[in-house]
């Protein structure tokens, strides 16, 4: 009788799921598996919840955005008796092993998980591009691509009225798609987490900037930048199940927006644009990296390399030990950070 194996997708979404869950269901049905996909995220596994995955289910979704599993943020550690019932729902489907799809908060469960016995292998998910272990996550590169064309349009608006565009960009503790769609967006002042960037700085640039000449400015903030000025807020707004503010509450955005406003005089709206980085089909690279990703997963457990994670290296697919992506956050470089502040203004 074949083996029969597992995947699910947990946390926030992210273009390029599809392909990772076709890639590994084709792989895994190759190598003689039986396929099953665990629904919403950890949530499907503590309460038993699945779907058979066949060649035919998954033969139309590389293009489509999103996850056919669903997702959620099911926090295992949360929830009572929450490992106990995962190893029980394995126990009771017969179900050899699985492949985690997630960031930092689904990898740590798996490695944990793993650590109790359970046969888990990791695909690396996250648009923030943020962990460690592997030179790029899926998702990443839609995302940007959706960030560069929102400053573009922003740009022609901002050019007609003169004003400052405030956008603010998805990264929670790392500023990659603030960066690399700011740059590529030229925008004039980018604001990520990792780096310091006073109010007063920025002022002082988009005044010089505006200085008697009919121009407009666009600035770039990722979510994850907390002013000084912002403590008392910071305090107040809620966490998730997995211990993270909820940024959208923070709003980052906004708050830069009207401190622009207060201190230069100059007209300024804010532009959050959310989930929007999220939506939508994935990138051609996101796809091919997706199905790669999916088919590396199936391999490793073919390979009975358990408490490994499917890995970008370069052009290659290869794997690296879970806890090694989640030792340490991948945060932007101070080079990097020099050179895209070297083209401000
Ligand atoms: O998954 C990463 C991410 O997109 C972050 O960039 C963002 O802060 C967060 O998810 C948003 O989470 P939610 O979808 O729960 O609002």
């Amino acid at each position: 009788m074949a083996k029969k194996i597992g995947i699910l997708t947990s946390g926030g979404d992210a273009p390029g799921l599809n392909p990772v869950i076709a890639g590994f269901t084709r792989t895994a049905i190759k190598n003689g598996y039986e396929v099953i996909g665990f629904l919403d995220g950890w949530k499907g596994l503590i309460e038993g919840e699945y779907e058979k995955l066949s060649l035919d289910k998954v033969k139309e979704i590389v293009q489509e955005g999103g996850t056919i599993l669903g997702s959620s943020r099911i926090n295992p550690r949360k929830v009572e008796n929450g490992f106990e019932k995962i190893l029980k729902t394995l126990k009771n489907l017969d179900v050899y092993a699985f492949a985690a799809c997630g960031g930092d908060d689904t990898l740590g469960v798996a490695k944990i998980l793993n650590e109790k016995g359970a046969n888990v292998v990791g695909v690396p998910k996250t648009i923030d591009n943020d962990l460690e272990a592997t030179d790029q996550t899926f998702g990443f590169d839609t995302s940007i691509n959706i960030a560069m064309d929102a400053i573009d349009r922003l740009r022609t608006t901002a050019k007609s009225h003169h004003r400052v565009f405030v956008l603010e960009l998805m990264g929670r503790h790392s500023g990659w798609i603030a960066l690399e769609a700011g740059m590529a967006g030229n925008a004039n002042a980018i604001i990520i987490p990792e780096f310091e960037y006073s109010l007063d700085e920025l002022c002082r640039l988009l005044k010089k900037r505006h200085d008697g000449r009919r121009t407009y400015s666009i600035v770039v903030v990722a979510e994850g930048v907390i002013f000084p000025e912002m403590k008392e807020k910071v305090e107040k707004v809620g966490k998730d199940s997995f211990g993270n503010v909820i940024l959208a509450d923070l709003k980052v955005g906004e708050f830069l927006a009207d401190e622009i406003k207060e201190r230069t005089g100059l007209p300024v709206r804010a532009v959050t644009l959310g989930h929007i980085q999220r939506g939508g089909p994935p990138s051609a690279y996101d796809r091919y990296l997706g199905l790669r990703y999916g088919a590396k997963a199936a391999e490793l457990i073919h390979e009975s390399k358990f408490g490994r994670m499917a890995s970008l290296q370069g052009m290659k697919i290869i794997d690296e030990p879970i806890e090694k992506a989640i030792a340490e956050r991948k945060v932007v470089s101070k080079d990097l950070w020099l050179l895209a502040k070297s083209f401000f203004g």
